[in-house]
């Protein structure tokens, strides 16, 4: 089977990306990076990429004029470098519903929480304050309703008693750079469900 190739977009650090690199390094893993696009041009991520030789584009939301162009911009970046999976690995921008639509079941997004519980931003200090004692990260298919896709993996992780927002963002982060090249696999070899 071929090499899936992904699209990967970033807005800031970018260690899930890294993660996926260094997956897709190893022998026999079904996947290459074929392209790395931020819509920041501060990304760290985007050094990461540059680090391995992998083709990188800035497309920010300021230089086009609606959403709409916006994601235009994106598709054709990703279709220029002919990735099979886009994922969305911290990209802090809100995709329009023609550009889900259009890549629907072949775009990923990873969260920092067991979805359903705890979308959107802000996870690991609601996570604490609501008290809960386990929570962990997905990876999911990206739909129009913000991290609400179908599951296809889950990673739990422990919340500890004298846990902070970093404290606690550093444990999933460590489950993340696990599950988001596990996904990739799965996704590779049609072994989603
Ligand atoms: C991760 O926690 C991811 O789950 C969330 O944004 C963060 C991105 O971190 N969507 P990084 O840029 O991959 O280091």
């Amino acid at each position: 089977m071929a090499a899936l190739k992904l699209a990967v977009l970033i807005s800031g650090r970018g260690s899930n990306l890294q993660a996926l690199i260094d997956a897709c390094a190893g022998r026999d893993f079904p996947a290459t990076v074929a392209l790395v696009v931020s819509n920041n041009p501060q990304a760290q991520g985007l050094a990461r990429a540059g680090a391995c030789g992998i083709p990188t584009a800035v497309i920010e939301r300021r230089d086009h004029g609606d959403r709409d162009a916006f994601d235009q911009a994106l598709t054709e970046a990703i279709g220029a470098h002919d990735a099979d999976l886009v994922c969305l690995a911290g990209f802090m921008s809100i995709l329009g519903a023609d550009f889900v639509a259009r890549w629907r079941g072949r775009l990923i997004n990873i969260h920092p929480s067991l979805l359903p519980e705890f979308p959107g931003l802000d996870t690991h200090a609601r996570v604490l304050v609501a008290g809960v004692r386990t929570t962990g990260c997905t990876v999911h298919y990206v739909t129009a309703e913000v991290d609400a896709g179908p599951v296809i993996i889950q990673q739990s992780v422990p919340v500890e008693a004298n846990d902070t927002p970093e404290t606690l963002a550093a444990r999933v982060l460590a489950a993340e750079h696990q599950i988001y090249p596990q996904a990739v696999r799965l996704i590779a070899e049609d072994r989603t469900t």
